[in-house]
């Protein structure tokens, strides 16, 4: 058996494979509200085969959006709505996990296909942003620096959003660290100058994420996966490296997360990376090093051997994927093929007869 269809137990749920849908906004709801969109979006990756499929960022608080059409729970309508949702996932065999996110400085946006780019102006239907400190994203509006009754409110928040979204029946919690977002605010120097209790130092500087973790950790008890996704660096003169963020990973793993799934940048307009196939494993592989726990890679992994080979170099121990299930839904039907992995039992029964005859 391939290492990718190995199961992988985490706290009290075991992942039938490891093979991941990656979290992608859909910029389709209405007040934060997921609809049947989402619902067939989501549900057709567990026909699919896939062992693990994380929501799109759901914003904590409606200003934690990224866009107008950004998914939320933030109440109880929204939390109703994604229960649907991971019923029809359990329904086709797979597990459900939510993206938790608040969007700081880069909340408030025109979304992809909306024709427009930039910050939303409050007369169109956008609000005012909140970050770590005053400066903007290059381009978007700049944000308020946030109060310290401001940042205590935001753990709450998050408290109360994981306590919403086990009731909706997730069966794992993704706090978004990631991609420029609040929490990576916090953590980069580029964006967060503070010299109180929440800058000035990578212990400050990480002291949101960590109280996040603890807070989420005693909301969800001591059998839900908590994962963090990082960029695992700034890709700019003077932000955050793989190093910091691995020693950060691994204060998280210690504070009660049990995985991290590393992607990169989104800081900054001005970053620099170069993206190829598995263009960030080498991010994970060190972040799973230092902080000597389970970490996913993610980027441009769009096939069954390609999975495996990560796996089998010990560089992560499971794969999310994002833009490859949006090419192929049944990309996990198909890797494991690839992988020669028997379909009569990964297959779903409603579909096996396109394995035992060839139509014609
Ligand atoms: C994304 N990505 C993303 N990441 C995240 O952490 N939260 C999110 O909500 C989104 N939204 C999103 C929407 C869409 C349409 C895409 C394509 C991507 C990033 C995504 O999870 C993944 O990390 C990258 O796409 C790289 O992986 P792939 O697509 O090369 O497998």
């Amino acid at each position: 058996m391939s290492l990718l269809f190995s199961p992988l137990a985490v706290r009290n749920v075991t992942f039938k494979n490891r093979l991941w849908v990656a979290p992608m906004c859909q910029y389709s709801a209405e007040d934060g509200v997921v609809n049947d969109w989402h619902h067939v979006h989501l549900s057709q990756f567990a026909s699919g085969g896939a062992g693990l499929i994380v929501t799109e960022a759901a914003a904590v608080v409606p200003e934690g959006r990224i866009s107008p059409r950004d998914a939320g729970i933030w109440n109880d309508t929204q939390r109703d709505a994604w229960a649907t949702i991971t019923e029809s996932i359990h329904a086709r065999g797979s597990l459900a996990g939510i993206q938790l996110a608040h969007a700081g400085r880069k909340a408030s946006t025109w979304w992809p296909f909306s024709g427009q780019s930039g910050s939303v102006s409050e007369v169109e239907g956008g609000w005012e942003t909140l970050g770590p400190s005053p400066i903007a994203y290059e381009g978007f509006h700049a944000p308020r620096e946030m109060t310290a009754a401001q940042i205590i409110a935001t753990v709450e928040a998050f408290r109360l959003a994981a306590r919403r979204s086990i009731t909706a029946g997730f069966d794992v919690i993704e706090l978004h660290a990631a991609h420029g977002y609040l929490l990576h605010e916090f953590l980069s120097p580029l964006s967060n100058t503070r010299t109180d209790a929440w800058g000035g130092s990578l212990e400050n500087q990480a002291r949101l994420l960590l109280d996040l973790v603890r807070a989420v950790r005693d909301e969800i008890g001591p059998k839900v996966p908590l994962f963090v996704r990082f960029s695992a660096t700034d890709a700019a003169p003077g932000g955050l490296t793989t190093d910091d963020v691995a020693t950060v990973a691994r204060w998280t793993i210690e504070a009660g997360a049990d995985l991290s799934d590393v992607s990169t940048a989104g800081l900054v307009a001005h970053q620099k990376i170069t993206v190829g196939p598995g263009y960030q494993v080498a991010h994970a592989a060190r972040v799973r090093e230092v902080s000597a726990a389970l970490t996913a890679a993610v980027g441009i992994i769009t096939s069954g051997p390609q999975a495996e080979g990560i796996l089998q170099a010990g560089d992560a121990d499971a794969i999310f994927a994002g833009r490859e299930f949006l090419r192929d839904p049944h990309f996990a039907l198909r890797a494991a093929s690839e992988l020669g992995e028997d379909p009569e039992t990964i297959w779903p029964p409603q579909y096996i007869r396109a394995y035992r005859s060839v139509p014609r």
